[in-house]
């Protein structure tokens, strides 16, 4: 296979697969260590390298759940909590092998905008999913739950500069491959000035 088609196999074949998807295998932590190393390898513009991964691995990732749920829980007006969605939290990671949470660290170099620093760890987690993708890894990308809540945030101990940019699930799936589905072609996203 050429490497042209074997990119584009890659692009084409990734496919969010949620957690509940996941068979519960583990993946080696030294594998999702070179998915981190392929994430370093994204455009950064002024070499700011603002993206920072904090891993969950092994029991961590059930220990992150019940936090995720706890926090849920306690910063959740009663009005708009469900058990179901606390349940869902809770029970997001059973079957996943690690969690990344995906964060924009955010630099001293001013002169660079935060929205290409959000787009840079954009494309350092494509890098993870795409790595992922081409070893066999299931993974989902997921800003459900606190991600966007301050508590969340106190959690991780970020700065108010900083922004996390979801979490990043990994596993393995048992799950045939389905095409994609998208609304439009890229030819109605595009225009040829
Ligand atoms: C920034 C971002 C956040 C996402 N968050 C969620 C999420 O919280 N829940 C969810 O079901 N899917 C989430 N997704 C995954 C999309 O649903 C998925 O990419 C879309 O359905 C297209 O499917 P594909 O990734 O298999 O091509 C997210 C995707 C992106 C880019």
């Amino acid at each position: 296979m050429s490497s042209a088609l074997a990119v584009e196999t890659t692009i084409l074949h990734r496919r969010s697969i949620k957690p509940a998807q996941m068979n519960g295998n583990k993946i080696q932590d030294d594998l999702v260590d070179h998915l981190l190393e392929m994430a370093n390898w994204a455009p950064t513009h002024g070499l700011t390298e603002p993206w920072f991964y904090l891993v969950f691995s092994g029991e961590k990732v059930q220990e992150f759940c019940f936090q995720h749920a706890q926090l849920y829980k306690n910063s959740t007006p009663s009005e708009k909590y469900t058990e179901a969605a606390y349940e869902k939290i809770l029970h997001n990671g059973d079957k996943a092998s690690h969690i990344l949470a995906a964060i924009m660290k955010r630099g001293d170099n001013q002169k660079i905008p935060e929205q290409e620093e959000m787009a840079s760890v954009a494309a350092s987690i494509q890098n993870i999913l795409l790595t992922a993708t081409a070893h066999g890894i299931a993974s989902f990308w997921s800003t459900s739950g606190m991600t966007y809540q301050q508590a969340m945030k106190d959690f991780l101990q970020l700065r108010p500069q900083d922004k996390l940019m979801g979490f990043i699930f990994l596993g393995y799936s048992d799950l045939p491959f389905t095409d994609g589905k998208r609304m439009k072609s890229h030819a109605e996203k595009s225009k040829w000035a």
